[in-house]
């Protein structure tokens, strides 16, 4: 069966994309402190321009391997009231659509230049929560 195989892609493509995020927010942001001020800017490029183009492969097998797991337990999702596997999955879906939301805003701030170091953070905090209940929302459909 070709389910089991596109949960492991979207379960590795998962742990890529919290990994990144989990890096930036945990141990880049305090680690940049200890260089000095030229550095952390040609650093926090490198970092950026890298992560964008990693990620932007890694969101697309994510996403669209979760439209495939979606479409499996598409009944349930059609009624997503009606048990709690449905509301769990809806929500976890819902969160993800936000976390693209996040991105959206994010680009919309940079291309204004209105993108602040402290906007910047708290965007990628707000991110990294909403992948944290993601997966809780995503163990807990399967033991509500
Ligand atoms: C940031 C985005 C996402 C993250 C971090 C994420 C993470 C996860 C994780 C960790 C699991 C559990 C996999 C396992 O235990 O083997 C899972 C399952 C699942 N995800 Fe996602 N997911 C995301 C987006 C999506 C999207 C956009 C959809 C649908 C449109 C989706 C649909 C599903 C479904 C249906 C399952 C249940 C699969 C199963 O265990 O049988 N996910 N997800």
């Amino acid at each position: 069966m070709f389910y089991p195989y596109v949960l492991v892609i979207h379960l590795l493509a998962a742990i890529a994309f919290i990994g990144t995020l989990f890096f930036e927010v945990c141990i880049w942001y305090s680690a940049r402190r200890q260089l000095l001020p030229g550095s952390q800017l040609a650093v926090d490029q490198a970092i950026a321009s890298r992560s964008r183009k990693v990620l932007h492969g890694v969101v697309l097998v994510l996403y669209g391997a979760g439209a495939v797991l979606a479409w499996y337990h598409r009944s349930a999702l059609s009624q997503p009231l009606a048990s709690s596997f449905a509301s769990l999955l809806s929500l976890k879906i819902l969160l993800a659509l936000s976390i693209i939301g996040h991105y959206l805003l994010l680009a919309y701030w940079l291309q204004r230049g209105r993108l602040s170091e402290e906007r910047a953070r708290r965007i990628r905090y707000s991110i990294l929560s909403h992948m944290l209940l993601i997966v809780i929302l995503a163990k807990a459909m399967f033991y509500g």
